[in-house]
């Protein structure tokens, strides 16, 4: 009798939590959408891998079938994606009135806890002017040679290997610089490698979090613990013996530390360090091989980028003298194909944000405590926004706003989270430009596929033979 009585009961509440799971809760209408199996949701179809630029088939087929906003389950969490202008521009300005940024746990896992993602109010403006600083314009006018210089060093490198696999080595070549000015970390003279608790980053952050040996979530995990040992190891080292003259990061941080009243602590800072380091170079080098892969299929943008900065060149006294500033801001197709690159490389595939209060939108409720994915692809790659999406045209951006974020343009986010490294990025990524293209030709010679999970990789590499051009060596074309 009592057997039956709590079959029944059991029967009951999982039919009742079934029910809830696949209708939740709301004060008016649910965007439409499916929340897919219990627990998993649509999580495994969200991670697909998919073979080309275009939006995720994930995200299209859901557009065709529930329009520009719909409902799903990603990771355990009820989620509703914006495909939609009007509402991205809302999560974007809204943020800490109606949204506040927020990532899923797996994120906050490898990022840690107090990671300026995860910061808001008082904390994350206090943070954000101390990044500001140090990837200001100030800073960066200051970095431009250092920048030059290092990229023409690693070109000449990789011109007289056989052949380079970019990607990694374009990474590596940006986090050894990012390093030096942030820790003053020089992998010369360190006993451990700190760039090879870095590796399989990407896969592992934007990959289904599973913590269990042998996936890539796992391995992202274990890099972070021994980064962040030997990161705190670093600062305790600077802390016991200072430097006279402050110069890095670490410096700025210590400072910061030491003063009595200052609301920073060492967790924070730590994380803070952990994340640009990451932030700086996985981004930047993704970016730089999807430009060198796009130039190269499309010989028209490589010749205009190429006439470019030659110009800059017969235009100088002594070739030699390293670009200035001037010459730097004068690169406008440059700007143009950069902008161009990243809306189709669509680096960051989902900016996720939590709704603090239920909020009414066109016909739906976004019931309080829903996570929110903006989804950029969808943005960049619809025909009503950029016509032909997936061509790569620089020139379309001669008529548009190329500075900051727009209604159709958040390849680095938007409102008062708009990315702080983008003037970095951008930087980063036209003076490499200038080096490959005045000096350099470059061939593919394996790999070249791109696939998206839906983070970009480049799973066979990217591995190019480099050569130094000459006399003849007018036309890149060949
Ligand atoms: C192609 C290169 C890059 C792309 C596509 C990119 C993209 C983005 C996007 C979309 C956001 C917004 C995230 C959100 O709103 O939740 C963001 C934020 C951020 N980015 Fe970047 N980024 C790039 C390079 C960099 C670099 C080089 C750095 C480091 C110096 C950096 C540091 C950050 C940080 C710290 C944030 C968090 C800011 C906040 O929460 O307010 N990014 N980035």
């Amino acid at each position: 009798m009592w057997g039956v009585a709590l079959t029944a009961m059991v029967v009951v509440g999982i039919t009742h939590w079934l029910y809830r799971w696949w209708n939740p809760k709301c004060n008016g209408n649910l965007p439409p959408g499916s929340m897919g199996w219990p627990l998993l949701g649509e999580t495994l179809h969200f991670f697909a891998p998919n073979p080309t630029w275009d939006t995720p088939p994930f995200v299209k087929e859901r557009i065709k079938r529930y329009g520009s906003i719909f409902r799903t389950s990603l990771v355990g969490r009820p989620v509703v994606v914006s495909t939609d202008s009007d509402l991205n521009y809302i999560i974007f300005q809204q943020e800490g009135q109606l949204f506040q940024s927020w990532y899923p746990d797996s994120f906050t896992e490898v990022f840690g806890r107090q990671n300026v993602g995860s910061l808001h109010g008082y904390m994350y403006k206090y943070l954000k002017n101390m990044v500001l600083y140090l990837f200001g314009p100030e800073s960066l006018k200051k970095m431009l040679h250092e920048v030059e210089h290092v990229a023409a060093i690693n070109l000449q490198k990789w011109a007289a290997q056989d052949s380079v696999e970019l990607k990694e080595a374009t990474a590596n070549m940006i986090f050894d610089l990012t390093a030096k000015k942030l820790i003053s970390y020089d992998p010369e003279k360190s006993s451990e490698n700190l760039r090879e608790n870095f590796v399989a980053f990407i896969q592992g952050l934007i990959s289904f979090p599973l913590d269990i040996p042998g996936t890539a979530y796992h391995k992202c995990l274990e890099g972070r613990r021994k980064a962040m040992t030997m990161l705190k190891s670093m600062l305790e080292e600077r802390r016991a013996k200072p430097r006279e003259v402050k110069s890095d990061f670490f410096d700025y941080l210590l400072e910061e530390l030491e003063r009595g009243d200052s609301i920073l602590t060492e967790a924070i800072a730590l994380d803070l360090m952990f994340v640009l380091l990451f932030a700086s170079f996985e981004t930047t080098s993704l970016a730089i091989t999807v430009a060198v892969k796009l130039l190269k299929e499309n010989p028209r943008v490589l010749q205009a980028l190429t006439e470019e900065h030659e110009s800059i060149l017969r235009n100088r006294e002594n070739t030699e003298s390293g670009l200035t500033w001037k010459e730097y801001k004068s690169m406008t197709f440059t700007f143009q194909l950069i902008n161009e690159t990243v809306r189709l490389a669509n680096i960051v595939p989902g900016v996720f944000r939590k709704a603090l209060k239920d909020i009414k939108f066109k016909d739906y409720t976004i019931p309080a405590g829903w996570a929110v994915m903006v989804c950029p692809p969808a943005v960049h790659l619809n025909p009503d926004n950029y016509k032909d999406p997936l061509e790569f045209n620089p020139w379309r951006w001669e008529r548009m706003d190329q500075k900051g974020a727009s209604k159709n343009f958040m390849a680095f986010g938007g409102g008062m989270r708009f990315c702080v490294g983008t003037d970095f990025t951008k930087l980063q990524m036209a003076v490499f430009l200038h080096c490959l293209v005045t000096k350099y030709r470059w061939r593919l010679v394996g790999g070249g596929e791109i696939v998206r999970t839906p983070g970009l990789q480049f799973p066979n590499g990217f591995h190019v033979e480099i050569t130094e051009k000459d006399d003849t060596d007018t036309n890149p074309r060949q």
